[in-house]
Formats: structure tokens, C-alpha cells, sequence
């Protein structure tokens, strides 16, 4: 099968597509012939060892994983003995368990019990692609404040417009929160038509500097710090980063302090669980995943320089297969 490999940490460069072995499916497996996977940030972080940390879970030297790639749609080719919940021929999409990787690829193998659901109805794989990744990192981001019982609570979601925040205001609204989102000015209307009742643009206000207090800041895009939004913080409010080295500190030190604090759940987890829930939104017209580019596996090495220049709007989606079947 066609997959896209690297052998080295370094540039986009290093990415090539090569001929691998197919991978056969265990007893507990499902075979997955993916029609769609996308590109994120993870998935250029390790490739380039940013932050070199990294490194000491994927590989000091060199990537121990040749294949990266977390979310993905795709159909059922075969299944393990075992398999009870799949069959083949089903539309699937999912996401690889935590630091598993391999959906850059033709086919994967994954348990039926790792974070994979039948495809909602009426949406592409390519639209199915990137649900996963975003959405579970927001709520991962959001759940230990109690987001899912915050009705009437207040959310800031700082970086509104990428992957993680385009998730994080869909689901901070769903779970009846109320939602201040911030981004630039391209990305206003989108962002409101997500759900957010306001949207500060960041060109041209500084949330930090009006005055305005909240029971959540989510830090969807990495680049606010706790002291810098302190102020922002309502009295017991909570600062919920998705990056930093320094939050790995400050998240234990504020939780013994009392009052404000950093709450900063790493690694991340992917459920089963959560991709039902998302599927269970989708069908209920509560969420979508946004598409900013879609690129073809070939081009994986454009896809992956778009993904860094740290602008893109929601997700980036790369086609193995066909175009937009349903
Ligand atoms: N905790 C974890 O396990 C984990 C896993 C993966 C990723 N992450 C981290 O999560 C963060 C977000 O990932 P992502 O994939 O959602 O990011 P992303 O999609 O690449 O975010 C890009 C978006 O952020 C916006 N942005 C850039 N600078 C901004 C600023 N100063 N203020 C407000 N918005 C800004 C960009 O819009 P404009 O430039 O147009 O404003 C763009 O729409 C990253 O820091 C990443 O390292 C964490």
C-alpha cells in the first residue's frame, strides 16, 4: 500500500510516499481502507521534534513510528474474528489511540475498541476526517473545569478559528455555556455561526485590557499565558491552555494555591466514547467539523508546510481515495 513515511525529524521535506506492507487485521481488528486523513499540528510536531521532549516518546535518534497520522474515514475491507461491531463494508471514522499514528496510509489496522464509530450519515469522508482530533483535544481542554454541566457559565476561547477552537466554541456552546471567542477579522462570521454569542477580533481589541471577566479562558491555540489573562479570570476561574511547558508547572502549583488556576490535562486520550458523542452531535446537527484546504495524499509535503504557517481555519484534510464519496 501507498503510505506517506520519514525516516529522519526535520522539515515537511523528510515526508515521501512509499510502498509499505498492508497491514492483516487481528482477531480484535478491524481492516480500514482510508479515504480521507488530515494533517494537524500533532502531526507536525513530531515530525519536526518540536518540542524535542517529544523525542523521548517517539524516538530519541529517529521516529520509532514511520507513519504519522491520527484521524481518519474510510471503509471496513475486513475485520478480525472477533470483531462483533463492524462489519465489512461499513463506513467508519475515527481516530489512531494516542501516539499511535498510521493513517497517512491506504489501509490501517485498529481495534474495535479504539476510538472508531460508524460514519454519520449524510457527511463525506473527507467531512468525517478531521471530527476527532480538534473536538477531543477541546474537550479534553474543557472537561476538568465541568464544562459539560456550564450552562450559564462564561467561556473565553482564545485562537476561535483553528482546529482545536472552531471544536471548543461548538461544544462550549452546546454544553450551554456562554461563549466569548476570539480571532481575527477573516475569521468573525465563521466563528459566530459556530455558536459564539460575541466575537472580540484580536486586530483590534485586547480582551485582557476591557475589563471583562470570565469562569473559563480556553486557550485553544497556544498563545496566551496565565499571567497575561489572570485579570480576565473571574474569582475561582480556571485557564485551560493546549501548549506550554511552563503550564505542566503552573497546573499542579495553582491547583495546591487555591483561587485562579491553570488547568492542564496532558497526554492526550482518545475514547471510543468521544467519537460516539461527536457522531451522536453530527446527527443531531450540533457540530461540524470546519475544512479550510483539502490536499491530495501526493501533496502531503504542501499540506503539511500550509499547516505550519499556523493560519489555517479549522483542519486541513488529505484524500487517499476518490473525492467526496458519501
Ligand atoms: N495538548 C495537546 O495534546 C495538543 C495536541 C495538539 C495540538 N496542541 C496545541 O494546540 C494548539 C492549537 O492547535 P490547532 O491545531 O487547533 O491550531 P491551528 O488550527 O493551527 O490554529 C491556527 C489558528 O489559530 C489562529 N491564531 C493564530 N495566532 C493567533 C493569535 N495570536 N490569537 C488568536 N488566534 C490566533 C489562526 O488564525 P489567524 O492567524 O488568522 O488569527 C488560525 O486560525 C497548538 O498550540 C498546538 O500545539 C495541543
Amino acid at each position: 500500500m501507498r503510505a506517506v513515511v520519514y525516516d529522519h525529524y526535520g522539515p515537511p521535506e523528510v515526508l515521501r510516499i512509499e510502498d509499505v506492507p498492508k497491514p492483516l487485521p487481528n482477531d480484535d481488528e478491524v481492516l480500514i481502507k482510508i479515504h480521507a486523513t488530515t494533517v494537524t499540528r500533532t502531526d507536525c510536531g513530531l515530525r519536526a521534534a518540536d518540542p524535542f521532549i517529544a523525542r523521548f516518546f517517539t524516538g530519541l535518534l529517529r521516529p520509532k513510528q514511520r507513519i504519522l497520522g491520527t484521524e481518519l474515514a474510510g471503509v471496513v475491507e475486513a475485520i478480525g474474528s472477533s470483531v462483533t461491531e463492524f462489519a465489512v463494508g461499513d463506513h467508519v471514522f475515527g481516530s489512531t489511540p494516542a501516539f499511535r499514528f498510521g493513517a497517512h496510509a491506504e489501509f490501517i489496522c485498529l481495534r474495535e475498541s479504539d476510538p472508531l464509530a460508524h460514519k454519520p450519515a449524510g457527511i463525506s469522508f473527507e467531512e468525517a476526517a478531521p471530527v476527532c482530533d480538534g473536538a477531543i483535544l477541546a474537550l479534553m481542554g474543557m472537561r476538568p473545569a465541568g464544562i459539560e454541566s456550564a450552562k450559564g457559565k462564561s467561556i473565553l476561547v482564545y485562537g476561535a478559528s483553528g482546529s482545536i477552537g472552531t471544536a471548543g466554541v461548538q461544544l462550549a456552546r452546546y454544553f450551554g455555556a456562554d461563549v466569548t471567542a476570539v480571532c481575527n477579522t477573516k475569521n468573525l462570521e465563521l466563528v459566530r455561526s459556530l455558536g459564539a454569542d460575541r466575537v472580540i477580533d484580536y486586530t483590534e481589541e485586547d480582551f485582557t485590557k476591557n475589563g471583562r471577566q470570565y469562569d473559563y479562558i480556553f486557550d485553544a491555540v497556544g498563545k496566551l499565558s496565565f499571567s497575561r489573562c489572570r485579570g480576565s479570570l473571574k474569582p475561582g476561574g480556571s485557564y485551560h491552555p493546549t501548549d506550554g511547558l511552563q503550564n505542566v508547572i503552573l497546573a499542579p502549583l495553582t491547583s495546591r494555591i487555591g483561587g485562579k488556576r491553570v488547568i492542564f490535562p496532558i497526554p492526550p486520550r482518545y475514547t471510543k466514547k468521544d467519537v460516539l458523542f461527536l457522531k451522536g452531535l453530527i446527527e443531531a446537527g450540533k457540530y461540524r467539523a470546519v475544512i479550510d484546504r483539502c490536499y491530495r495524499l501526493e501533496d502531503v509535503i504542501e499540506a503539511t508546510r500550509y499547516v505550519e504557517t499556523r493560519q489555517k481555519t479549522g483542519n486541513v484534510v488529505l484524500t487517499v481515495i476518490g473525492r467526496r464519496a458519501q
